[in-house]
């Protein structure tokens, strides 16, 4: 291994343990066209600045464009021993351009450099898991509006759970605007994280700023990068802009959990209200009916490892004193994982929901059972003018009567119903069904049919 860049003050050689240790190449090469941005915007400023000449800069972003040509290529060779992803660049254009490349690293530190690499890879990840959260939406407002004529022109209407116990009928449409909805806040954290990120630490050099003449604004802009940092400790020592989205991470993961774990426990034999496509289930190797859910557990499970990784990073920044520590080196592989995984998942669901077939018969059937038009009932008496607690209290007798009769309330006889409460009848039991229970929920935001259009119709125009 040849003299490290940092070598000056060193008479002995690195343990071998202590630079496999140190190393960070192995995962942030991947930065490796933020780092060459970065370097391109620092080098042009020195120059405009009169730091360098323009000899010296053409030079430098010669070598730096050749480098960054082979490293697109898969033809650059990565360095164990040259540590980071900043040193492999370095060291690469001193070897191909000789000595003119120490030049490159005037009134620059590598912590303000992996600051501004990391920045624009995180602002770039948060702006495309945004779009690729706006897909997924635009699949659900879809699929709530097909779903809304899919019944032989009627809605779809499911059984709306509350602690997973039958509550009251809703509309299929609606439970898919639900998640809609879910993932509009997670596309907007996504671009106000983004938005809170888009400042550039580059020229906060180590911690204290430079006596160098730089022009910080230059490149801030010249990196696309709204502002400077204001504070140069801040710059280079701040990782909230990693925890930041890694909290958008891990809220969209578990809004993508839940939506796993209705997909997993509807397609089960039990309830039977929908069939996932076999494109995105997998067989068993043993038992030759199976069916499972794969990419829905996946998706479940993968939430935990998106919740680690923000988890990891809140205590791996914790108890760092400002400005940096080599702590912070460990702020990049959980961003990385949070982003690949959450872009694979996203993509997922946007080719399965639509392929995933509803059962209507059974919803409906299910959405029937376990009393879901008790409230109704006790609606019906209210509206007559009995207080609600009362009418609750009778219909909530009623249920224990069919209940432990092995009854629906509209298997209920007349005088059952009369001796309850003189306004009830089997007519009136009767007339309680899914459909108009559905149909009474009126109110904005509401599961009426009207109301679950109107979201559809909002939701389009603020996609188109
Ligand atoms: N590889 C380092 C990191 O990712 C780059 C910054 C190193 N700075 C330092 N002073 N050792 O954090």
């Amino acid at each position: 291994s040849d003299k490290k860049l940092w070598g000056g003050r060193f008479a002995e050689a690195t343990d071998r343990l202590v630079e496999l240790f140190n190393a960070s190449v192995g995962f942030d090469q991947r930065l490796a066209e933020q780092d060459i941005r970065g370097s391109l915007a620092h080098v042009a400023m020195l120059g405009q600045v009169g730091i360098l000449t323009p000899d010296e800069v053409g030079q430098i972003q010669e070598g730096l464009r050749a480098i960054l040509a082979d490293i697109r290529a898969g033809e650059f060779e990565w360095r164990l021993d040259r540590e980071d992803v900043h040193m492999n660049v370095e060291a690469a254009l001193r070897d191909r351009i000789g000595p003119v490349a120490g030049k490159l690293h005037t009134a620059r530190s590598r912590n303000d450099q992996v600051a501004v690499d990391f920045r624009l890879f995180t602002k770039e990840a948060a702006l495309d898991l945004a779009e690729k959260t706006r897909a997924l939406r635009a699949v659900m407002v879809g699929e709530a509006e097909k779903q809304l004529t899919s019944d032989g022109g009627e809605p779809i209407i499911l059984p709306g759970y509350t602690h997973l116990q039958v509550a009251q009928p809703i509309l299929l449409s609606h439970w898919f605007m639900a998640y809609a909805a879910m993932l509009e806040r997670d596309e907007g954290r996504f671009r106000d994280a983004a938005e809170r990120m888009d400042e550039s630490p580059l020229g906060s050099s180590a911690l204290a700023g430079t006596p160098w003449p730089v022009d910080r604004h230059a490149t801030a802009a010249a990196l696309g990068f709204a502002r400077p940092t204001a504070n140069s400790l801040d710059g280079v020592g701040s990782r909230d802009f990693a925890l930041e989205f890694l909290s958008a991470c891990a809220i969209l993961a578990a809004h993508l959990s839940r939506l796993s774990e209705e997909l997993i426990l509807y397609s089960t034999f039990e309830f039977g209200f929908l069939t996932l496509p076999d494109s995105h289930t997998t067989g068993s190797s043993i038992m030759p009916q199976k069916k499972n859910p794969d990419v829905s557990e996946l998706a479940r499970g993968k939430a935990g490892r998106v919740f680690g990784n923000l988890m990891g990073l809140l205590t791996v920044v914790k108890g760092t004193p400002l400005a940096y520590n080599k702590d912070l080196q460990e702020d990049k592989e959980g961003v990385f994982d949070s982003y690949d995984t959450l872009s694979v998942v996203l993509r997922l669901y946007a080719d399965m929901l639509p392929k995933t077939v509803w059962h209507a018969g059974a919803t409906k059937a299910a959405a029937a059972r376990g009393f879901s038009t008790a409230t109704d009932l006790a609606d019906f008496l209210a509206r007559a003018g009995v207080p609600f607690r009362e009418a609750h209290e009778v219909v909530g007798g009623l249920v224990g009567l069919a209940s432990r009769t092995g009854r629906q309330l509209w298997d209920l006889t007349d005088e059952e119903l009369r001796s309850a409460h003189p306004l009830l009848s089997v007519d009136v039991a009767r007339s309680l069904t899914v459909e108009e229970s559905v149909k009474a929920r009126q109110s904005y935001g509401g599961t009426a049919s009207e109301r679950v259009r109107e979201q559809v119709e909002a939701a389009k125009a603020a996609l188109a």
